[in-house]
Order: structure tokens, then sequence, then C-alpha cells
């Protein structure tokens, strides 16, 4: 039976992928990719004292889940569960900005050999859309992006978002704002049919 653990029944696709509402039972699979210390320090910036397990990957979910909409990511082709990306609600008052709506996106494709094939960028484009179409955000802030992790780097300025700042331990903010969004809506394939 499936769970409600996200909170949410939004259901999207692009053109090799699903976004569904993330369940508990997601976690059990995402334990063992945490475990990888190449997924685990581009996902956390740093290596956390103790290696997640399925129980504290549900307890950070469950926070994640109730500040906005957590989905799991599926490969089409195969049906497989890969990744998580949460689409939040700005929770850090350092990237919050009086009378907007703003949101950030913590993702991660978990299995490593299916990095580089375009995921990452189908995943943002679509939740993209979503976000300034449908919830109508004013800005998308995905902050403390480590200036080391190349993929992440290269994904949010392949996705058209630019740096906003860097904090003194080499951490980098992307944005995009709404007008932004607009102005160069035309250069992302239309991902969702
Ligand atoms: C970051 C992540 C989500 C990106 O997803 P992805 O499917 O690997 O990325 P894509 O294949 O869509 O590539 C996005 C862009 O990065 C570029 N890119 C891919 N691999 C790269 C690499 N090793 N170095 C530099 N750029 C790279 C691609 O060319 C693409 O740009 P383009 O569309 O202009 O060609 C994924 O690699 C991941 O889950 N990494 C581990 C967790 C993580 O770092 N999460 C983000 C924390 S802030």
């Amino acid at each position: 039976m499936q769970d409600h653990f996200a909170g949410h029944q939004v259901h999207l696709q692009t053109a090799r992928l699903q976004l569904r509402p993330f369940r508990e039972a997601d976690f059990e699979i995402a334990e063992a990719y945490y475990r990888d210390s190449e997924f685990l320090n581009a996902m956390e910036g740093e290596p956390p004292a103790d290696p997640p397990t399925a129980d504290s990957l549900t307890r950070v979910g469950r926070i994640m889940a109730e500040q906005g909409f957590l989905f799991a990511i599926v490969e089409k082709a195969s049906g497989r569960t890969i990744g998580e990306v949460c689409l939040q609600w700005m929770n850090l008052d350092r990237a919050k900005i009086p009378d907007e709506k703003v949101m950030r996106m913590p993702i991660g494709i978990w299995d490593k050999s299916l990095w580089g094939r375009g995921y990452g960028r189908e995943v943002v484009c679509c939740l993209m859309e979503y976000a300034f179409e449908v919830l109508e955000i004013d800005r998308l802030r995905p902050i403390d992006v480590s200036v080391n992790n190349a993929r992440s780097v290269a994904l949010w300025r392949a996705c058209g978002l630019r740096i906003a700042g860097e904090s003194s331990d080499r951490k980098l903010d992307f944005e995009i704002t709404r007008s932004e969004y607009v102005r160069q809506r035309p250069i992302h394939p239309n991902q969702n049919p």
C-alpha cells in the first residue's frame, strides 16, 4: 500500500523521468547510495560524523516534506527509483526576501552511473516550470552549493541560474527571478508532455 509520506499528490513527468510523491519506503533504497562517500559529500557538502541510515534520512525527509514538495525521481525506461528532489519553501532566514515567494531545490541522483546524462537538467527544468507557473513563486534560490561540486554548479548554470553570492566557506548561492525565468523560457525544452 502506498504511504502519504510526502503529503502531496503532485505527479509530473519529463521525457525520460517521472516525479512522484516520495514514499517512506524510498529511504530504504536511498540508504545504500548514501554510503558512497562521493555521493554523500556532494549531497551534504561535508561528510557527517555518522553515515546516514534510512531512519536518519527519514527524519530529514520528514522536515523537507513539511516544507514543500518532496519527490522521488523514477526512470521511465527501467521503472527504478533513482533519486530525490524537493521543491522546498525557503527555510533559511538569510535567503528569504520580504513579500516574495522563494523556494530552494535540494536534488540528488543516487546512482552515480546515471550522472551526466541530462537527468538533473530535466528534473530542474520541470520543477522550475511547476514552481514559476503553477505555484507562482517569485524566485528560486538553490543555496550552499560547494564551489567544488562541479556537476551541481554546471547544473544550475545550464538551467539559467546565476550566482547571487559566495560565502567565506566557498559555498555558492544561485538564483533566478520570475522575470529572468520568463525572459529565458524559450531555452527550456518542453519537458512536460
Ligand atoms: C548534481 C546532479 C543532480 C546533476 O545531475 P546530472 O544528471 O548529473 O546533471 P546533467 O547531466 O543534467 O548535467 C547538467 C549540466 O552539467 C554539465 N555536467 C555534467 N557533468 C559534469 C561534470 N562532471 N563537470 C562539469 N559539468 C558537468 C552538463 O554538461 C550539463 O550542462 P549542459 O546541459 O549545458 O550540457 C547529480 O550529478 C547528483 O545528484 N550529484 C550528487 C548530489 C549533488 O551534488 N546534489 C547537488 C547538491 S547542491
